[in-house]
């Protein structure tokens, strides 16, 4: 999973096939600083030390008066700004309910490193757990009511992705706190044995299958011709590295390398295949999915065509790359869809190493990709050597409910039908306020992007489904504190 840094956006297309301006948001927030517990399970390592948690806020649309919602956005692994300009949803609908926004920053993420410079070094990143991050965001929610005198505000999560994982965490740990959330695109059952996850790269090849079968078989037979071409010597990885525009010669070591790069621009195209032009480290047209099979179709250099997907992921529509350093865009960790590039990649590497098993391969045949096995020793054998963890995947099944979430309640699971996670989602109705809604033409959580004039129809509903819900455990839990 990667950090989306897009920017909300709003279109004003002044008339078809004109120009498409492109506007950040500017729902403006109080950015803040807590005083966090470094370690809430432990009280003799740390103590009573603390760190810095940065949290957003915005708070004009609060009804103190009559006990308004608190809408909590669970941070995931990256800077909470760049989810706050990415999840317009919460502003869109603030104001009908009244609500206090606040989102907190995951620890060890953006701002919120509890040793600051020296966070990734030795012990100190064995810190950084869901739990530690669970038990932050019930200590900050603790702290928000009683600074709002707003004990009795009902409290509705947000998350999407992993933040979506956390979001229904939060429910299933702190139901005390915790009235309901909206867990979009979270791949919960990444954590359970009932997942195949190879089916990981089908799912993104499927989306390439679906724009055009030509393309995902052009695609497959471009990487074939590639390996052809770089193991018949320096010639052709030279011409290669020309036809990338490779800001250093390629060798046989970092022909993976590239090949890596190239399989996670194809995740982040299909991850973010929206109907609108986003913004994510570059800009990227709408549906990335079609724009892409356009230069695999029709095409005779079907290599040349991979190199132009490349390019519209890590040069976009208006890049200003000379050429790609693909060892500063692309770099390799325990999670096989990318781990983003800077600390925060750092940080989502300890998590795929500790706690969120994504053991995602590649075998050209399913999928469109070169061969590329992920066994469960080769993670152990990788985290072992890189930081010193042994991942431990039954506790996390265990302590994080696997697939037996039927004891919790008041959770509405989005996924959208273009998503490669959705394979780990919650796809179907568990019960009456266990909720699943699929977006068949949805991207990665899209549901919780601001509203858009391109947004198919189904993306509506799902957003008024989830209105609907966050509506309906307001209401149980204002009948809970009348009867109290
Ligand atoms: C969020 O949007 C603001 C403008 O509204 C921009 O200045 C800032 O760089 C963005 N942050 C991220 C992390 O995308
Ligand atoms: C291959 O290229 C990489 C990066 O350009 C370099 O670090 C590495 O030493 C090279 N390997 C060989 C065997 O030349
Ligand atoms: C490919 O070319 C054919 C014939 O020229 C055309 O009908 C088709 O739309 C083209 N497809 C793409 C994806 O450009
Ligand atoms: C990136 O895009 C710009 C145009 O926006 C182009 O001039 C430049 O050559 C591209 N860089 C690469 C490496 O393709
Ligand atoms: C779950 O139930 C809701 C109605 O409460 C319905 O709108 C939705 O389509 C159902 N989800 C699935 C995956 O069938
Ligand atoms: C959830 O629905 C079940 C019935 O499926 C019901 O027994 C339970 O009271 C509901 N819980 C909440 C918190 O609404």
């Amino acid at each position: 999973m990667k950090l989306k840094s897009f920017c909300h956006i709003l279109l004003m297309s002044l008339l078809i096939g004109m120009t498409i301006n492109c506007v950040l948001s500017d729902v403006p927030y109080k950015e803040q600083y807590f005083d966090q517990t470094i370690d809430h399970f432990n009280f003799v390592s740390y103590g009573q030390k603390t760190f810095k948690q940065r949290y957003l806020l915005q708070d004009k649309w609060f009804d103190a008066v009559n006990k308004g919602p608190i809408f909590f956005y669970t941070g995931n692994e990256g800077s909470i700004t760049s989810f706050w300009n990415n999840t317009g949803f919460v502003f869109d609908i603030a104001p009908q309910f009244g609500a206090l926004v606040v989102f907190a920053e995951h620890r060890f993420y953006g701002k919120s490193m509890p040793f600051g410079a020296d966070s990734f070094k030795g012990n100190n990143i064995g810190l950084l757990t869901i739990e530690q991050a669970l038990a932050d965001y019930a200590v900050l929610i603790n702290k928000i009511k009683k600074t709002y005198k707003a004990t009795k505000s009902p409290v509705i999560t947000f998350g999407g992705s992993y933040g979506g994982m956390l979001s229904a965490y939060m429910r299933f740990k702190y139901p005390n706190l915790v009235d309901g959330a909206i867990a979009a695109s979270a791949p919960i059952y990444l954590m359970s044995k009932v997942i195949d996850p190879s089916q990981f790269f089908v799912r993104v090849t499927s989306d390439f299958k679906q724009s055009n079968p030509i393309c995902s078989a052009n695609i497959r037979k471009a990487f074939t011709t590639m390996k052809s071409m770089a193991s018949s010597g320096p010639a052709g990885l030279k011409t290669l590295s020309e036809k990338f525009r490779l800001c250093s010669q390629l060798n046989e070591t970092s022909y993976d390398h590239m090949v890596g790069w190239i399989r996670n621009a194809f995740v982040s195209l299909a991850m973010f295949d929206y109907p609108y032009p986003t913004n994510f480290m570059s800009e990227i047209p709408a549906f990335p999915v079609d724009k892409s099979c356009g230069f695999m179709v029709n095409t005779t250099d079907i290599v040349a065509g991979l190199a132009q997907i490349s390019a519209l992921f890590y040069n976009g529509t208006n890049g200003k790359l000379p050429c790609f350093d693909i060892w500063e865009e692309y770099v390799e960790c325990a999670d096989p869809s990318g781990c983003g590039v800077g600390p925060n990649s750092l940080a989502w590497d300890i998590q795929a190493c500790s706690e969120v098993p994504m053991l995602f391969s590649t075998d050209g045949q399913q999928d469109m990709f070169p061969p590329k096995p992920y066994t469960p020793q080769m993670r152990v054998d990788y985290c072992k050597t890189k930081w010193g963890i042994v991942p431990r995947d039954q506790w996390a099944g265990l302590n994080l409910w696997g697939k037996d979430i039927l004891s919790s309640s008041n959770i509405v699971f989005s996924n959208g039908g273009k998503d490669p996670w959705a394979f780990a989602g919650v796809l179907h109705n568990l019960s009456a306020n266990l909720t699943s809604v699929i977006i068949p033409d949805g991207g990665h959580h899209l549901d919780l992007r601001g509203h858009n004039v391109n947004d198919p129809p189904d993306v509506f509903k799902a957003r008024e489904l989830e209105k609907y819900n966050i509506r309906l455990w307001i209401n149980t839990a204002f009948l809970r504190n009348k009867n109290n």
